[in-house]
Order: C-alpha cells, then sequence, then structure tokens
C-alpha cells in the first residue's frame, strides 16, 4: 500500500461531510476521496443486510479507487456492518460511534440523551455500548426523517424545526445533561438544537475523535502522504447541490453513478 494513495470516506449521504471537515481539518496533506451514497439514502431505514451490501459496495468503489484506508463516515453502517467490512477486506478501516462513552463518564444528573437513526439504535454494537454505562440512564431517541430532509436540501425548514422539537422537548424534560448526537447528518443542526434546548445541555458529535484516531492509525502504519500532490474528491449519486453548499466553493463535488 503506498502512502501516497488517498483516504476514503463513504457515507448514506452529505452527513459525512462533517466528519470529512474534521479529517481535513486535522490532516490536510492527506488526499481524500468522498462518496455520498445519497441515491440509497437514508441507509436507518434498512435491514442489516442491506446496510452489509451497501458498505461493501462503497468500500469496493474506494478500494478500486486504491484508498489506503476507510473511514465509515455513518454511525449506521459502522455500528451494522463494520465488523464484516474489517473481516472481508484487508485494509485499516475506522467507524463512528455515537460518543456514549464521554457523555456518560461526565453527566452529573446520570441521564444523557442520544439522537440517532433507527439502525444505529437498533444495532447490537450499540447494545453493548449502552451496557457498559449501566449506572447512567440513556434517553434513546430516533430521528426519523431528518436525514431525508438534510439530504432533500430542507435543513432550514419548518417541518425541521417542528421535528426537532418534537423530538427534543421529551429528552429535556428527563433531565439529561448531554446529547450525543449519534448521526453524522446531525452536526449539521446544531445551531438549530441550540435554540431549542437550554445553554446547560452539552451537545456531543464523534467528529473531533474519528480526526484523531485517523491520524494515529496513519502514524502507526507509517501511511501519512510523503507526496506534494494532494487532492480532495467528492462524488456523489444524485444532484450534487446540497453537497456542493455543504463542503463550500473551494472543492467541487462530482456527480457519479455508483
Ligand atoms: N449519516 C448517517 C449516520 O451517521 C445517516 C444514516 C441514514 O442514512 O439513515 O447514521
Amino acid at each position: 500500500m503506498s502512502n501516497t494513495n488517498p483516504i476514503g470516506l463513504f457515507d448514506s449521504g452529505v452527513g459525512g461531510t462533517s466528519i470529512w471537515k474534521e479529517v481535513h481539518a486535522l490532516l490536510p496533506n492527506e488526499s481524500t476521496i468522498y462518496l455520498a451514497d445519497s441515491k440509497n439514502a437514508p441507509y436507518g431505514q434498512k435491514t442489516q443486510e442491506e446496510i452489509i451490501a451497501l458498505s461493501k459496495k462503497n468500500t469496493e468503489f474506494l478500494l478500486n479507487q486504491n484508498c489506503k484506508l476507510i473511514i465509515v463516515a455513518c454511525n449506521t453502517a459502522t455500528t451494522n456492518a463494520i465488523k464484516v467490512l474489517r473481516n472481508s477486506y484487508d485494509i485499516p478501516f475506522i467507524g463512528i460511534e455515537p460518543a456514549i462513552k464521554p457523555a456518560a463518564l461526565h453527566s452529573k444528573t446520570q441521564k444523557i440523551g442520544i439522537l440517532a437513526t433507527q439502525g444505529t439504535l437498533n444495532s447490537e454494537l450499540f447494545h453493548q455500548t449502552v451496557a457498559l454505562y449501566s449506572d447512567v440512564k440513556v434517553v434513546e431517541q430516533i430521528g426519523y426523517e431528518l436525514v431525508q430532509l438534510i439530504e432533500n436540501g430542507e435543513m432550514y425548514s419548518k417541518k425541521m424545526t417542528q421535528l426537532l422539537e418534537d423530538y427534543l422537548h421529551p429528552m429535556v424534560a428527563q433531565d439529561i445533561d448531554y446529547l450525543v448526537l449519534g448521526c453524522t447528518h446531525y452536526p449539521y443542526l446544531i445551531p438549530q438544537i441550540k435554540k431549542i434546548i437550554p445553554h446547560h445541555i452539552k451537545i456531543i458529535d464523534s467528529g473531533e475523535a474519528v480526526a484523531k484516531q485517523t491520524k494515529h492509525i496513519l502514524e502507526i502504519n507509517n501511511l501519512f502522504n510523503t507526496s506534494k500532490d494532494v487532492k480532495q474528491i467528492f462524488y456523489i449519486n444524485q444532484a450534487p447541490q446540497v453537497m456542493q453548499e455543504l463542503i463550500g466553493d473551494k472543492f467541487r463535488v462530482a456527480y457519479k453513478d455508483f
């Protein structure tokens, strides 16, 4: 494996760009290829078999582009498929799981909230993590429709505000002091979430931790890029507009049928 090869990232759609931003900020000298499988979003409502099949398809696309490491920039794909991916392909994988641990360790009320997809909250990996903190009450809420609204460019719609209020008010009423965002689409909703929940509730996601872990894995495998030729490539299998707005003008998002 050549260290000049890119890092691959994939998500069910545009949300994993929140992870890409953290990775690029920490590792600006690395080339990346980001795959948004928006055509098949949301993954959160699919069966585990379907999520595994889509995760394999995305992985194989990235392997064909010679990626040296793959970040599964999707909680749903990580919690349902990463074990199979690690067993099937000979390349380092970094996954994203809801940040239950820091929230549980720091909570003063011993009550934390988690907003995530149905696929993540129903996964065995998630249940195993929650079981480690049995003294903490974990208030779970499925974020029905949030991913679709973001994918459709309706992030600032009335519908979004209504859904966020419906999901968050009952969690606040249960006295949570941490809100874990367990889906890579949700960090884009933080400004809106902050308008709904009280200031003392801390919001955490896993983006920074994933970037640090990526750096660590590159380091121990001697995979840091040594070439000056650095490229950031973005592919989406639906209209690129929403993703283009999320990543800004500096990089171009291309349509690709994968
Ligand atoms: N970004 C994905 C995640 O982190 C969204 C899953 C979905 O498509 O439902 O879970």
